[in-house]
């Protein structure tokens, strides 16, 4: 009985120096590997290496005009109130974070597919992963806005 605990022990001790180098193994690969970033470990790390990602969603490209639109700011402002305040205070961290200077920390793209396709976004995009763990993973709601409604929201935030 003793013996067999033992020969467990060894061989559990053996499995897990094992896995340790194999671990390092691992890290030294990707690290090599041509074209392949080491995955962000941080909010601040996945912000600073996908600046310019424009996230996963409907919208791939969008370019703004210089001038904002203020009929259609106004629009936004309009959705916002009655579908985002719930969650999301214009200058102040709130259940969400605030959008105001969002597209000095994101591209346009981004912005409107986190409106239109958080459930993905918070899965696949590096960025929005990491804040759903910052956000105590309170998940960012999809509110159904149609492409125009958020086009109009993204308006407004460039008022604030
Ligand atoms: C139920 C609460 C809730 C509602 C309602 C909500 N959000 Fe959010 N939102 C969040 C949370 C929480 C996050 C942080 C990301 C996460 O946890 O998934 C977030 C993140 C975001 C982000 C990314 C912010 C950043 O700094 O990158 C944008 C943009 C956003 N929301 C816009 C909106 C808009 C526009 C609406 C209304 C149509 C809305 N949200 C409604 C909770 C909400």
């Amino acid at each position: 009985m003793k013996k067999a605990y033992v020969i467990i022990l060894f061989s559990t001790v053996m499995w897990a120096c094992g896995g340790g180098s194999g671990g390092g193994e691992t890290a030294s690969e990707e690290g090599s590997a041509p074209g392949k970033a080491a995955a962000p470990t941080s909010l601040a790390e996945a912000e600073a290496n996908y600046k310019d990602y424009k996230g996963v969603g409907p919208v791939s490209s969008l370019e703004l005009a210089d001038a904002i639109d203020e009929a259609m700011a106004t629009k936004g402002k309009e959705v916002f109130d009655m579908k985002c305040v719930a969650c999301h205070k214009t200058e102040e961290k709130f259940i969400g974070p605030a959008p105001k200077g969002i597209l000095d920390r994101r591209t346009p793209e981004w912005v409107m597919n986190m409106v239109l396709n958080p459930e993905e976004m918070v899965q696949k995009d590096p960025i929005a992963k990491f804040l759903l763990i910052e956000y105590n993973l309170a998940p960012m709601a999809n509110q159904s806005l149609t492409e125009e409604e958020a086009r109009a929201v993204l308006e407004y935030f460039r008022t604030l």
